[in-house]
């Protein structure tokens, strides 16, 4: 049995909690690997709905074992307030159903605050992000100075270790006209909550390699998007981590033979939350129909999301980057009462046809779609699970896409709840 990842391959928000969700009857290890709570990934269960932020989409179900990989920075207030908010739902979590990986960096408040005075600044450009501190996180991470979920069973050294951490941030501050950190605040709420949070605390990394030896199966649940990633996104209009299959892996301690089907989730049409480029926007009626049908409004910061016809550019792209087996293509629904869809299926540069999505962020924004036209089905697709039982012209859409993306259709999803998928290919089959 093979384990799945999941990758969002599109600005986020393509509904890989749904799918997570969806899949992780037939799993038995949900993983996530990247981001932070800037995720917002929402469940229907049962007309119950779940948002899950940092913990994984498999938390809701019983008898399965979620982990956060190291790879995720973990806000260890948000976390233990998430617990806290799904216990009050009836969910039981516990150190036997939830394993954090002791080498986890945590996000603390100075990252936090300096998110906001970034975005707040005149003097830098607003990405948009979703001030949970996720960047300067990420950055003293990558600076050897971050605090990891470790260091909190040893008062003393965390001493030692903030000090570090803290002589960047108030150099920082002190340039910003900032008061100091109040270390020993800090300090003291750091212990107050440790053991809250240290008792989920484990090697990740052996538990997987234990987890693979007895042939379960695992799923990686990705965060954001593959559009947001540090590298292959449209940088700087993108998250702090790598979004691509490759985290997967980074991020937990995995061989890359440990996944064997990677799962890009896709969205009938295009969202996306702040700021950066996006070709096929729809800033007139159309762009807010779809947003009211489709009620695209982030989960974590409540934004308005902006709207536009499908990418099939981006997302022949991200399938190409992040090594897309098959695609769930979800939201199909949404698109149920347009007389006509459109699909961007090439770009005009300075004049000359292009196929690809370029680097430069300057490009980005320059480029101009060319559409193919669909005529729409007009017909209700809520809640189908049967291939067959779907308008022929949502049919045609939908193998358009598989064979400009040159990826097989695994499943397509027709409404936010669990059940109204209609399954095609079996991931867990290969
Ligand atoms: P994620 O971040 O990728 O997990 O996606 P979000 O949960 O942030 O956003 C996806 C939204 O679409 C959520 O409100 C889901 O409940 C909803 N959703 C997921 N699949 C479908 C679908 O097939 N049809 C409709 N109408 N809504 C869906
Ligand atoms: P899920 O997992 C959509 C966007 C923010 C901003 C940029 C940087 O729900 O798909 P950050 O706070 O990460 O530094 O913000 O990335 N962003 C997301 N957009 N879905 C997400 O997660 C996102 N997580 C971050 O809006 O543009
Ligand atoms: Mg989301």
């Amino acid at each position: 049995m093979p384990n799945i990842a999941i990758i969002g391959s599109q600005w986020g928000d393509e509904g890989k909690g749904k799918i997570v969700d969806w899949l992780s009857e037939k799993a038995d290890v949900i993983v996530r690997f990247q981001g932070g709570h800037n995720a917002g990934h929402t469940l229907v269960v049962n007309n119950i709905t779940y948002k899950l932020k940092l913990l994984p989409s498999g938390i809701i179900r019983k008898n399965k074992i979620s982990i956060i990989g190291n790879g995720v920075v973990i806000d260890p207030w948000a976390l233990l307030e998430e617990i806290k908010q799904l216990e009050k739902l009836g969910i039981k979590i516990t150190n036997k159903n939830l394993f954090i990986a002791e080498n986890a960096t945590l996000i603390l408040p100075p990252h936090k605050e300096l998110d906001a005075i970034r975005e707040d600044s005149k003097n830098t450009d607003k990405i948009g992000t979703t001030r949970r501190g996720i960047g300067p996180a990420y950055e003293d991470k990558v600076g050897r100075r971050a605090i990891r979920l470790m260091d909190l069973a040893n008062k003393k050294n965390l001493s030692k270790k903030i000090n570090m951490m803290l002589f960047h941030h108030d150099s920082i501050r002190k340039g910003l006209k900032k008061n100091k950190i109040n270390k020993k605040k800090l300090i003291k709420d750091l212990v107050k909550i440790s053991s809250k949070i240290l008792k989920y605390s484990k090697p990740v990394w052996k538990k997987l390699e234990e987890f693979k030896k007895k042939k379960k199966k695992i799923l990686f649940e990705g965060a954001q998007g593959i559009l947001l990633d540090i590298d292959h996104g449209t940088y700087p209009f993108v998250t702090s981590s790598n979004t691509v299959v490759g985290s997967a892996l980074s991020g937990t301690g995995c061989g890359p033979k440990t996944i064997n089907y990677i799962l890009g989730i896709v969205k009938a049409y295009t969202t996306r939350v702040g700021e950066g480029p996006f070709p096929t926007e729809l800033k007139n009626e159309l762009g807010n129909r779809i947003g009211k049908r489709g009620n695209e409004f982030g989960t974590v910061t409540n934004r308005k999301r902006r709207c536009g016809w499908f990418d099939a550019v981006l997302v022949k792209q991200s399938c190409i980057i992040s090594g897309i087996n098959g695609i769930a293509l979800t939201k199909i629904d949404v698109l149920d009462h347009f007389k006509d869809i459109y699909v961007c299926v090439g770009y005009k540069l300075n004049g000359k046809k292009i196929n690809y999505f370029p680097s430069s962020l300057n490009d980005q924004f320059k480029v101009k779609p060319i559409y193919k036209r669909f005529k729409g089905w007009l017909k209700n697709t809520k809640g189908i699970k049967k291939w067959n039982d779907l308008p022929t012209n949502a049919k045609k859409y939908i193998n358009f896409i598989k064979s400009y993306c040159n990826v097989k259709i695994s499943s397509v999803s027709t409404s936010p709840k669990r059940e109204d998928t209609i399954l095609l290919q079996n991931p867990f089959k290969g």
